[in-house]
């Protein structure tokens, strides 16, 4: 048993849909949260940068003794494959455990991946989904737009800008029959209800947080490092730039009021 917090980080608010289910999977751990918005958005970035990004973020949640590491976007655990054996602390990303829900869950044997265009560049998840069963079909496709727009508050499933950009960005999925859409990119469970909506409620969607959450307490009962605590876990949440707003919208994501203030740091001295 351990009482030292999770880390979890993200290029921004996106893995805010991981802490979300951590909470309802882990209640009882404390999570450090660090979102790097000073940087946002990691993916339209070359390989080096997103690297160097994700070495200062998990740098900086080291300083806070996390027993653990969760890299809570697509995009890193893409592309900065080698974070893995540098760290003191287990860690994950999200792209294993959600391949292998996702393997599950095709009847069709075709399954579609969105993602950042640095995540879809890797080809991270189509590379891993085809070494658990190659007879599967993989039909990727970036998004760009998505992220901006969740940054900015636009996921309404009624708005029509928002639905007219997952119908565009969509719609070769839907005519490769996908029954099942890897949300690759941990921003995209904040318009899942959008993409049903356009896409159709038939189709299933795995949602990166909630697999990794559920790999992550295997982790830590395997290493005996789950916390024995009664009490409701406590979250922390760093920035990399000005707090203001993220507080209202960290709200959303999370379902309910964060109980603790949000410090901005600066990601530049790790
Ligand atoms: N939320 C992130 C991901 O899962 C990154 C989005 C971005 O910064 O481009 O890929």
């Amino acid at each position: 048993m351990n009482n030292a917090p999770i880390g979890v980080f993200d290029s921004g608010l996106g893995g805010l849909t991981a802490v979300r289910e951590f909470m309802k999977i882990l209640p009882n751990e404390n999570i450090i949260y660090f979102g790097d918005t000073g940087r946002v958005p990691y993916g339209s970035r070359s390989k080096d940068t997103i690297k160097k990004y994700a070495f200062q973020d998990a740098k900086f949640l080291l300083k806070h003794n996390v027993k653990m590491i969760v890299a809570a976007c697509g995009t890193v655990s893409s592309v900065a494959t080698n974070l893995k054996n540098d760290l003191p602390v287990p860690y994950t990303g999200v792209v294993s455990p959600t391949c292998f829900t996702a393997v599950q869950a095709t009847k069709n044997k075709k399954i579609g991946v969105i993602g950042t265009s640095a995540t879809i560049k890797s080809h991270s998840y189509k590379k891993l989904i085809e070494e658990f069963d190659n007879s599967i079909s993989v039909i990727e496709q970036d998004c760009p737009l998505f992220v901006p727009l969740v940054e900015n508050g636009f996921i309404n499933k009624d708005d029509q800008i928002v639905r007219l950009v997952i119908k565009r960005y969509l719609a070769p999925l839907m005519d490769a029959k996908v029954d099942t859409i890897i949300l690759g990119c941990t921003h995209y469970p904040i318009i899942k209800e959008a993409i049903s909506s356009v896409m159709g409620e038939d189709l299933t969607l795995i949602d990166s947080g909630r697999e990794t959450a559920l790999y992550a307490k295997n982790v830590l009962a395997e290493k005996g490092l789950l916390n024995d605590s009664n009490e409701k876990g406590r979250c922390e949440f760093y920035v990399s730039d000005t707090p203001e707003g993220f507080e209202n919208v960290a709200g959303v994501f999370l379902g309910k009021d964060i109980e603790h203030s949000v410090e901005q740091i600066n990601i530049e001295l790790y």
